[in-house]
This record gives structure tokens, C-alpha cells and sequence, in this order.
């Protein structure tokens, strides 16, 4: 199916598809894209396609104000609405399949639905990749703050990277090895210079980790770094894409099958945001978008390559 990008993409019923700020998950036949639903109660939308990514069909909303809640850890909150009843905010959730417990792990960005001064991270789980989450709470992990994120596997590791010190740095746990808790904070990331949107791939035995900068939901220039561990040294960063990475900010990376890299990003407000100049005033977050870019990956270096059709 051909998909234009910033354009409203259908799912397989024909219904417009919110999954923003998401991720991508291949297991076995299928693959899942998971992402952020700002209607009603809704928090996290799933997603599950059958053909390679062509065509999605909706599953269910894994998370939700109402979903099942269950105690793991001390010292965190477990509510899934505000002080007033409404709805807090889920953003940015990413769903990983952990081998070493066989269970679905979600890490979010927490926010109560009044302000983004919570700046906590939430989690949850289950035991299958599209069904009805538990909810393990939210809270600051090792007590630092935590806004956009994302979860990378390597190997038997996981690992969790937040916006941290009010969005001026970057950082980096490694989880347990059940994946619902921070084992040890790794390093610190881009000090003060605001990197949010984090998305990380491995390839060729390089990894790449993909930010933008801080400008709420207009477009930035994202940049780029890279490392040859997820604990080594990464380098500094180097500009990707234009001035706005064409009208976007990155939700995920993935391979494709013929070894390719998608850019997977998000277009807050749709092309009418963008047309508006980004004026505050014309905001709605219901008519974000998606786009997806190629981004080629050589000798350390990454380049993002401009379409009007979304390569996926
Ligand atoms: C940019 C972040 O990347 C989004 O996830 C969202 O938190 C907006 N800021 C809110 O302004």
C-alpha cells in the first residue's frame, strides 16, 4: 500500500491509525507497531500486520486509564489518572520482547495529563505481544528525572535512554535482567545539549543513536551519533536531514529486510501544523501524522534521504 508522507494513514478497516511516538516489534510472523492514542481513556495502541509492514490491523489498546495494575516495586505510583479523574499522559512507549523472562515489556514517558513537571518513567508488562498490559507504575529512575525515551535490546542487555536534567542531558541505564527496573545507570549522554526523541539501531557491528533537539512539537534538526558499544564512547553529534528533518521527529529505527534503514518519525499536528508555521495557536495533536525516510547508514556516517512517498 502506498503511503504518503504526512499524510492520514488508514489501517486495515480503513479507520485512521494513532500509534505515535511508537515502536516497532518483529516476533515470530508477525510484526507489531505500537504507539500513542490521545482519545478517551486510551494510552498505547497495538497494531499488528501480517505482510511485512503493508497493511495493519488494530488489535486492541494494551494500555489503558482502566488497565490492570500490579505492585513489583516500592516507592511507586500506580495511577493511571490524574488527582481530577482525567487521563495522565503515556507518551513515547516502547515494547520489547525480553528473552530472558519470554514476557512483553513496555517503558513510556509519564506525564499527569496537567503539566510535564512528573517527568517519570512507566512500565508494564505481559505475556503476549497484544494483550491487556499490567501496569507496574511510574517514578524517576535512580531518582533522575525522565522524559522522551527508549528501550534498545543487545543481546541478553536491555537498555533504557531518557531526556533527564530537564531535558539538558541524555542517559543511559541498563535494565535487570527482568527488564522492569534500572540495574545500574551507564553513562551520561550529549551533556546540556537537549537530545530528546531518542531511537537506537545496531548495524554492521556499529550502533547509531538518532535524537532531536528540544522544541516541543515543531520540527528540529535531528542529529546523529555513533558507537561501537552501547557502553562505549559515542561520538559527537552530526546533523541529519534538513533543518526541520523534513517536517519530523524520530519515533523509531528498523532494518528492513533487504538491509535497510528506515527512519520512522512523527509529523505532530500533520501537514497543517507545518503549513501554519508551526504556529502554537493551529496545534492538534489529533492530526498528527507519520513519515517514514530512508536513512543510509555507511562507514560510521548516516544520511537521510528526502521522499514524498513514505519508504518503509
Ligand atoms: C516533544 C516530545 O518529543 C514529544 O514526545 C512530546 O513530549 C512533546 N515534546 C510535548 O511538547
Amino acid at each position: 500500500m502506498k503511503r504518503i508522507n504526512g499524510e492520514i494513514w488508514p489501517d486495515a478497516e480503513g479507520n485512521e491509525i494513532h500509534a505515535h511516538g511508537g515502536c516497532r516489534l518483529a516476533f515470530g510472523k508477525a510484526l507489531y507497531w505500537y504507539g500513542e492514542d490521545r482519545r478517551g481513556d486510551a494510552y498505547v495502541s497495538c497494531y499488528q500486520s501480517l505482510d511485512g509492514g503493508k497493511t495493519w490491523r488494530f488489535v486492541r489498546h494494551i494500555l489503558t486509564a482502566d488497565s490492570p495494575v500490579k505492585k513489583i516495586h516500592e516507592g511507586r505510583d500506580l495511577s493511571l489518572r490524574n488527582s481530577d479523574g482525567n487521563r495522565v499522559n503515556i507518551e513515547r512507549p516502547k515494547v520489547i520482547y525480553n528473552r530472558n523472562t519470554g514476557k512483553f515489556i513496555l517503558w513510556a514517558h509519564y506525564e499527569d495529563g496537567i503539566n510535564y513537571h512528573a517527568a517519570r518513567c512507566a512500565v508494564a508488562s505481559c505475556d503476549t505481544p497484544d494483550g491487556d498490559f499490567v501496569y507496574h507504575g511510574s517514578f524517576r529512575p535512580v531518582g533522575y528525572m525522565s522524559r522522551d525515551c527508549t528501550l534498545f535490546v543487545d543481546g541478553d542487555r536491555i537498555y533504557f535512554l531518557s531526556a533527564s536534567e530537564h531535558n539538558r542531558d541524555l542517559h543511559l541505564y541498563r535494565l535487570t535482567k527482568d527488564g522492569l527496573d534500572v540495574e545500574v545507570f551507564v553513562q551520561k549522554l550529549f551533556a546540556g545539549q537537549s537530545r530528546e526523541a531518542p531511537a537506537v539501531i545496531q548495524k554492521d557491528g556499529k550502533y547509531l543513536l538518532v535524537t532531536s533537539f528540544c522544541t516541543g512539537w515543531k520540527p528540529n534538526q535531528c542529529a546523529y551519533a555513533v558507537a561501537d558499544r552501547m557502553e562505549g564512547e559515542w561520538s559527537e553529534n552530526l546533523p541529519l536531514g534538513d533543518a526541520t528533518t523534513y517536517l519530523s521527529q524520530p519515533a523509531f529505527l528498523y532494518e528492513r529486510e533487504d538491509g535497510e534503514i528506515v527512519y520512522f518519525g512523527d509529523r505532530w499536528g500533520g501537514n497543517a501544523f507545518a503549513e501554519s508555521a508551526f504556529d502554537r495557536s493551529q496545534f492538534d495533536y489529533q492530526k498528527s501524522a507519520y513519515v517514514g525516510y530512508r536513512l543510509v547508514f555507511r562507514d560510521g556516517k548516516a544520511e537521510l534521504i528526502h521522499s514524498h512517498e513514505a519508504f518503509l
